[in-house]
């Protein structure tokens, strides 16, 4: 169990991208338009996350039900997803990002899945931040992927500990999110890091995700730092 403080920088902050469809509505714009504004808000918080310390960030930037989306959204998601890869990095491998990828990815297909590998490969020794992009994830999914590996495994059901099912997870050897954000006004975790977030600060905001940035990070952070933290456990 960790210890019970307040921390005043979250190691891990997890965050759900929301609201480019309204920001791009409010304009009279495409929602591929708000997406295009969502993929700048990612670069700005990535570098806002490198100034301020930030260790691990993870971002939901789409979800298993995504795919249920028009094939239109689903193709502009990719085609932002591909272009966001090989157009920032080098910048990110300059930067001391490591990029690691949660999730289906092979469900994108095999050119951006090896994409993708290959990105991991390219980044795997930077540790200055560690950037999970959750891909084609549920939370839900991740957990029962995980079942189905401890039962593949033969172990026996009371050698199962809370410690050996999370080094089953997608998420093997990334410390919990310490503060989870969640863009634009909606009020719910949405099938996002459900096992992984017992225990991590809810932050909810009503910026939409295309006007977030350094600013809107730094606000987060300094909530974060008001949050007494026990864990479930009561100061003595
Ligand atoms: C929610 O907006 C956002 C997403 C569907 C995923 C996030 C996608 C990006 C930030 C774009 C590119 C990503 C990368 C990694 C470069 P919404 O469409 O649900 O907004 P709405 O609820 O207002 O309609």
């Amino acid at each position: 169990m960790p210890e019970v403080s307040a921390r005043p920088v979250p190691q891990h902050v997890a965050i759900i991208m929301d609201g480019n469809g309204r920001w791009a509505a409010g304009r009279g714009l495409p929602r591929a338009a708000g997406h295009r504004e969502g993929a700048k808000a990612v670069r700005r918080t990535v570098e806002a996350a490198i100034a301020k310390g930030v260790r691990y960030l993870t971002l939901f930037a789409f979800s298993s039900e995504n795919w249920r989306r028009s094939p239109g959204e689903v193709a502009d998601l990719t085609f932002l997803l591909k272009h966001y890869l090989r157009s920032e990095l080098n910048e990110m491998h300059a930067q001391g990002v490591c990029l690691k990828i949660i999730g289906e990815r092979e469900r994108f297909g095999p050119n951006l899945t090896a994409e993708l590998t290959a990105a991991e490969t390219k980044t795997a020794n930077n540790s200055k931040l560690t950037l999970v992009m959750a891909l084609s994830y549920g939370g839900r999914a991740d957990i029962v992927a995980a079942a189905r590996k401890a039962i593949a495994s033969g172990m026996a059901a009371a050698a199962l500990t809370e410690e050996n099912f999370a080094a089953l997870l997608d998420t093997r050897g990334i410390p919990d999110p310490d503060l989870l954000i969640r863009t634009s006004g909606e009020v719910r975790i949405s099938n996002f890091l459900l096992w992984q977030t017992a225990y991590s600060e809810l932050l909810f905001t009503d910026v939409l995700w295309p006007d977030f940035g350094a600013a809107t990070f730094a606000a987060a952070l300094d909530e974060y730092a008001t949050r007494e933290r026990r864990f479930g456990a009561r100061p003595a």
